[in-house]
């Protein structure tokens, strides 16, 4: 079939096998060759979430600096012959290929992180494969969670608490500002997202896997977190999505003295804003990320997911045996972000924008090249008129 981009309320419905291969090798390309420095680097890596976005970002970077075996855990569909499949497939399966030619283990496994089912499933390949893990990233970005226990579905919204919200936003289709209005959450909802967004499901896993001696000695657990600027407040840190980060924040207190049995530690990132599948959806991130990217290209600072986690590893977790961190015990990989030159500027260039008139000073035009290239689409070197089977990778 021909495989063409389908874009449905900045949710893309399509993904391209062909494109999606040119974007994890180009990721790789570009880990190869950088300075491997710091280190020792963990050997045996489960990822939860690692098919797309920061979780596939952990996962490449893992396999490039530390030749690790990892194993990812992320909710995909299968293509069919007249439908294609999730990103996260073909990511998943491209990657894999890579690793495997150079003799490593990579493995996945598909369906449900927040289910018991496959928590088992992965922990019987832990022990089977791997034997135990030496790092955990837990990065889960998902709209419902389903409880293991009661059966119950939990619902993560991305509203403002208390009052509604009205704020500058960019349609990224069209590129004209325009006036978003969001509705305040009620508190049923701010407490279903932090069941599905909170630190719980990463606290289980944690559980689960401790108690059958799954974590290696001196294990480390990372998962990622946001602020931003104030700007973004309303809607995201002050928001429903603000109180499950904090929730996993305060689970990251607790781990630690779970994981002190096995002198492990765990950490949470607080990582730059991003064009992921996840963050294209939640509303005025997509003005603030087109301002934010003009300025940090401008200044040479921009990072995407795989510099960021790059950085990460070589400069945060695995540099010396202290882990910097900031008053509440984060790692900040949004230091750049946050830099008081490039918030001054953005926040100069979101007061000329105007409702009704097209973006000005931003980089509309990046924000839409990188969600194309996340879901395969935009690459000069792919045939897009090429009938291709999406089942084939
Ligand atoms: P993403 O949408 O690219 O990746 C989410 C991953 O979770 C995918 O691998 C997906 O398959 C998996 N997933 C979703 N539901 C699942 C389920 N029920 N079972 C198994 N796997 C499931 O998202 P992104 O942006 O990389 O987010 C990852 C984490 O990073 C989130 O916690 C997010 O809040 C955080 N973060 C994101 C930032 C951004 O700007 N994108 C900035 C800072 C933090």
């Amino acid at each position: 079939m021909i495989i063409t981009k389908k874009i449905l309320r900045n949710v893309s419905l399509t993904a391209h096998p062909v494109g999606c291969a040119v974007f994890v090798k180009e990721q790789l390309a570009w880990l190869e060759k950088q300075p491997k420095v710091g280190g020792p680097f963990p050997k045996r890596v489960l990822v939860i979430g690692g098919s797309t976005g920061y979780g596939l970002a952990s996962r490449m970077v893992a396999t490039m600096l530390g030749k690790a075996a990892t194993i990812n855990v992320s909710f995909e569909r299968e293509p069919t012959a007249t439908k294609t499949a999730t990103p996260g497939w073909y990511n998943t399966h491209v990657f894999e290929k890579e690793a495997h030619k150079e003799g490593l283990f990579a493995k996945s496994v598909f369906g449900d992180a927040f289910s018991l089912a496959i928590k088992e499933e992965t922990a019987a390949l832990i022990a089977k494969e791997l034997g135990q893990i030496d790092l955990l990233v837990y990065s889960l970005a998902s709209p419902l969670r389903i409880d293991p226990v009661t059966g119950e579905t939990y619902r993560s919204v991305l509203k403002p608490i208390g009052e509604d919200y009205q704020a500058l936003s960019v349609d990224v289709s069209s590129g004209i500002i325009e006036t978003a209005v969001i509705e305040k959450a009620t508190d049923a909802q701010v407490q279903e997202t932090v069941k599905v967004m909170g630190g719980e499901d990463w606290q289980l896993w944690i559980d689960f896997l401790h108690e059958k001696k799954l974590l290696a000695d001196g294990v480390k657990t990372v998962a990622y977190s946001y602020i931003g600027p104030e700007v973004t407040y309303p809607v995201y840190r002050e928001g429903t999505i603000g109180k499950a980060k904090e929730d996993l924040e305060r689970t990251a207190g607790e781990l630690n003295q779970t994981l002190s049995a096995v002198g492990g530690a765990a950490y949470v990132s607080v990582n730059k804003a991003l064009v992921t599948r996840a963050s294209a959806v939640i509303p005025v991130v997509p003005l603030y990320i087109a301002l934010l990217y003009k300025v940090m290209k401008e200044k040479g600072l921009h990072e995407e997911c795989t510099q960021q986690i790059y950085r990460l590893f070589t400069e945060r977790l695995y540099k010396n045996s202290t882990v910097p961190v900031d008053h509440f015990g984060r790692i900040r990989l949004d230091d750049w972000e946050m830099r008081d030159d490039i918030q001054g500027e953005v926040e100069r260039r979101w007061n000329l924008q105007k409702e009704g008139t097209a973006l000005i000073e931003g980089d509309l035009a990046g924000f839409r090249d990188e969600y194309d290239h996340i879901h395969g689409f935009g690459y000069p070197s792919v045939d897009y008129n090429a009938d291709v089977d999406p089942r084939e990778i």
